[in-house]
């Protein structure tokens, strides 16, 4: 598949748009009805808490303390795809101090950030649409894109230089999540009955997993109800890591036919499966849709973290958990490939992972 050199429309930056103070949003943002967020006034009667997971019991002394939360893990994986997770061992002065940087940076002259401008051969930088289907339907976000893994992909130069304390905030940050992703990979490893390092392995071990972050600014919409700050979609790597803002909701996630908002604990950070840790787990473990809404008076700010195989690992369905009753549902295919769909068609729901399902 190829991937264009360049956006094939001119850019719209949604927050020059949001404040240009217009009353009405453009068509282009304008979702057909089926795809509108409904009952928008009603989202605090559908908002939930998803499991909570306090991962200081995994270094708890006792066997039984240290089992049942690797259970809990396994089975909110199985259930949910989503749960948050607590003393995580990432400080909350660098969780805010993290925050704070990226809301100054999107706070800094258009021109600034335009430095920063991306393309859609790598998406590294500042961006406002995924996907380069002439004509389709854009999502309410500005974001920016970075890769911290492999090493050889880690430029800072391609990161925000102001505020000036940026890079050296963004860098530590993402040290700490790279680490936190590697205790949660063997978890969830443990939690199918596989060897502790078998999703590092499969995703390429130390050299080759990658890891990058996309900050997402959702700024202030005047028409919530029409469209999204992210359409429906299910994130195509391993595990996404979210920090999502403090005070505003945003995030739905879909459970049946229904889209439930999540209500962020202070503190804690949001954890899902990705599309490629489905696969590995032959469907044990869930991918689930989610999607964002946007607000008429807040703008919100969430540093999505992924932890991705290397893009030239071969993701499929673990052997030990293929089995005459679960033949195995995907056929193997590269990241790189796996994620080139979402880069070139936008967030389309489930419908990649579905049309990826071994024919039978
Ligand atoms: C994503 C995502 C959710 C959010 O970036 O893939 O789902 O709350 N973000 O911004
Ligand atoms: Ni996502």
């Amino acid at each position: 598949m190829s991937l264009l050199p360049s956006w094939p429309e001119p850019i719209i930056r949604v927050q020059s748009l949001s404040k240009s103070g217009i009353r009405k949003i453009p068509h282009r943002f304008v979702k057909p009805p089926s795809d509108r967020p409904c009952n928008i006034m009603d989202i605090t009667t559908t908002s939930i808490n998803i499991p909570l997971i306090d991962l200081e019991n995994l270094n708890s002394p006792n066997d039984s303390v240290r089992q049942e939360t690797i259970d809990h893990i396994s089975h909110v994986c199985r259930e949910w795809g989503f749960f948050q997770v607590a003393n995580h061992g990432i400080s909350h002065e660098l969780m805010e101090k993290t925050r704070a940087v990226w809301h100054e940076f999107f706070q800094l002259p258009l021109e600034e950030k335009q430095k920063f401008a991306n393309l859609p051969m790598t998406y590294e930088g500042y961006g406002s649409r995924i996907g380069v289907e002439v004509g389709a339907k854009l999502d309410w976000c500005d974001y920016f894109f970075l890769h911290y893994l492999p090493q050889v992909l880690k430029d800072e130069n391609k990161w925000p230089c102001l505020p000036v304390s940026c890079r050296k905030v963004i860098s530590e940050y993402g040290e700490k999540m790279v680490k936190l992703s590697r205790r949660l990979i063997k978890i969830l490893s443990i939690g199918l009955g596989l060897n502790e390092d078998y999703v590092h392995k499969s995703f390429g071990g130390d050299g080759e997993s990658s890891a990058c972050l996309r900050v997402n600014f959702y700024p202030k919409c005047p028409q919530p109800d029409l469209t999204l700050g992210l359409s429906p979609h299910s994130d195509p790597g391993g595990i996404t890591i979210l920090l999502p803002d403090t005070d505003i909701s945003g995030l739905q996630i879909r459970r049946g036919n229904n889209w439930l908002t999540v209500n962020p604990i202070p503190n804690a950070f949001i954890v899902n499966i990705g599309d490629q840790i489905q696969v590995l787990s032959n469907a044990i473990y869930k991918s689930v849709e989610h999607r964002v809404i946007v607000n008429s008076n807040k703008e919100r700010l969430s540093l999505a973290f992924f932890y991705n195989p290397g893009g030239r690992a071969l993701i499929k369905p673990a052997d030990e958990l293929v089995t005459k009753d679960c033949p195995a549902l995907y056929s193997p295919m590269t990241f790189n490939e796996y994620r080139s769909f979402i880069r070139t068609k936008g967030p389309s729901g489930k419908s990649q992972i579905e049309s990826h399902k071994s024919p039978r």
